[in-house]
C-alpha cells in the first residue's frame, strides 16, 4: 500500500502547528492522552493534528526565559526544519547505498570540529553515554586498558560503560571545588582515566595540565566541550589536546535536537579500526556501537553554517555571562549559598536554612525552572545556563521574594 505524498495543504497545516506554537497560541488542548492504536486509522493529517495538540502544547518548553534547569537546550528553528529533512529522507548511515549524503555531511562536520579539540577525527553517536562507552571500548582494544578510573563526580555513564565492558571501576575523590584529586589517582598504568570537563552537577573541570599519564585518557566533555569554540573560554579546557579521546554532546551546548553527540579520537584511524565490524551485506565497515544510524549531522551542519564560529562563541559567551551574573546575585545575598563559583555555566546553590525542594517548587509555580542534585549527600539546587535568553534576574528575584 502506498501512503502517498502529503498534499501542500497537509504540509501547510503541519507547519501551522509549529507556527502556532511559536506564537504561543494554544491549541484546543482537549487531549491529555493519545489513543495510539485505534482499530481504524484516522489518516495522517488528523494524526498530525492530535499529536501537535498533545506534544507541542504540553511539552516542557526549553525556549522559555525561565528555563534554567537541565542540560536540554532550546533548539534554534534551523535545527527543527533540517531535522525534518532528515526524517523525511530517513537515511541510514550504516550503508553507503542508504546514507551517502548523511555519511558525507557527518565526515565534513567531524573534520571541521575535531581540530578544535586537538583530535584528528571520530564519528557521531546519539549521546555522550554512547560516546563514553565507545571511548572506553577503544581504550580497552587499542591500549589494553584493564580498569576505568574517574572522579566521584563523573557522569553515571562512565561507570555504566565499565560495567558493560566488564572492566573494574574506581572512583577518585574530588577537592572542595569538584576537581579530581591528582594525588589520589594511584597507579594508572593499565587504566583508562576518564576526566570530566563540565561535571553534571557542578560544571567543574578536572585539571588537564599536566595531563596525567595513563594507558588511555578520555575526557568526558559532554557538557563543557563546546567552550573550546569560544576564544574567551577555550582556556578552561586547556590540556584537552593531550587526551586520546573526547566526548562532546551536541544536544547540550550546541543546541541540537536529540540525539546528537560526537566521539573524537587523537588517532581515529587506530580507534576506528579497533571498533570496526564488517562483511555480509555491509559495503563499508560498521564503526562503533551503532548499527543503523540517522543523519544527525544534518541539523548540526545547518546550525554551524547558520551561526558560524563567531555566532556559536557569542551564544556560549552569553550563557557564561548569565551564569556569572546569577552567581554574583547569590554571592552578594546572605540568604543564599553558592556551592562554588561556576566554572562552566552550571551553578549549584541553595537557600540558607531553607528547603531546597520547596524553593524549587515555588520557582516552578512561577515558570522558573531549576533542577536539584545531591553533593556530599546534601540537597542543592542546580541551574544550567544553556539558554542564551534566560532571565537570570527574574529567577533570582523570584527566589528571594
Ligand atoms: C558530563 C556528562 N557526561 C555524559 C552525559 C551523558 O550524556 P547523554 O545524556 O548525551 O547520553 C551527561 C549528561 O548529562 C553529562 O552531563
Amino acid at each position: 500500500m502506498n501512503d502517498g505524498q502529503p498534499t501542500e495543504s497537509d504540509l501547510k497545516k503541519a507547519l501551522n502547528y509549529l507556527l502556532e506554537w511559536c506564537a504561543k497560541q494554544h491549541f484546543d488542548n482537549t487531549s491529555t492522552q493519545l489513543n495510539v492504536l485505534p482499530d481504524t486509522g484516522l489518516g495522517q493529517a488528523e494524526a498530525a493534528r492530535l499529536t501537535a495538540n498533545l506534544s507541542l502544547n504540553r511539552a516542557q518548553s526549553f525556549h522559555s526565559a525561565g528555563w534554567f534547569a537541565h542540560m536540554d537546550p532550546p533548539t534554534p528553528w534551523v535545527t527543527w526544519t533540517t531535522q525534518a529533512f532528515t526524517a523525511a529522507m530517513n537515511q541510514n548511515l550504516l550503508h553507503p547505498d542508504t546514507g551517502e549524503i548523511g555519511r558525507q555531511v557527518e565526515a565534513d562536520v567531524v573534520a571541521a570540529l575535531a581540530p578544535h579539540f586537538g583530535m584528528d577525527g571520530g564519528h557521531m553517536v546519539p549521546g555522550s553515554t554512547l560516546a563514553n562507552l565507545t571511548a572506553i571500548w577503544a581504550a580497552r582494544e587499542v591500549a589494553g586498558a584493564r580498569e576505568v578510573v574517574a572522579s566521584e563526580l563523573a557522569h553515571l555513564s562512565v561507570a555504566k560503560a565499565a560495567h558493560v565492558l566488564g572492566l573494574p571501576y574506581r572512583a577518585v575523590p574530588c577537592d572542595g571545588a569538584g576537581h579530581i584529586e591528582a594525588d589520589q589517582l594511584g597507579n594508572l598504568e593499565g587504566a583508562c582515566l576518564v576526566l570530566t570537563a563540565g561535571a553534571t552537577s557542578t560544571g567543574s573541570v578536572d585539571p588537564m595540565t599536566p595531563m596525567p599519564k595513563a594507558a588511555w585518557v578520555h575526557v568526558d566533555a559532554a557538557w563543557a566541550g563546546p567552550l573550546r569554540l569560544s576564544p574567551t573560554h577555550r582556556s578552561k579546557l586547556a590540556g584537552l589536546d593531550a587526551a586520546q579521546s573526547v566526548a562532546v554532546s551536541a544536544h547540550k551546548w550546541l543546541w541540537q535536537p536529540k540525539d546528537s553527540a560526537l566521539i573524537l579520537f587523537s588517532d581515529s584511524t587506530a580507534a576506528h579500526q579497533a571498533l570496526s565490524f564488517g562483511g555480509a551485506y555491509l559495503a563499508a565497515p560498521n564503526i562503533g556501537v551503532m548499527g543503523s544510524s540517522a543523519a544527525r549531522a544534518i541539523p548540526l551542519a545547518a546550525t554551524l553554517m547558520a551561526f558560524g564560529l563567531e555566532g556559536i562563541a557569542e551564544r556560549l559567551d552569553a550563557c557564561m555571562a548569565l551564569a556569572s551574573r546569577f552567581a554574583g546575585h547569590l554571592e552578594a545575598d546572605s540568604r543564599f549559598e553558592l556551592w562554588a563559583p561556576p566554572e562552566t555555566g552550571v551553578i549549584a546553590w541553595r537557600p540558607v536554612g531553607g528547603s531546597v525542594p520547596d524553593l524549587r517548587a515555588k520557582l516552578a509555580a512561577q515558570g522558573y525552572f531549576v533542577s536539584q542534585t545531591k553533593l556530599d549527600g546534601e540537597d542543592w539546587l542546580r541551574s544550567v545556563a544553556i539558554h542564551p535568553g534566560i532571565d537570570v534576574d527574574a529567577v533570582y528575584h523570584a527566589a528571594r521574594s
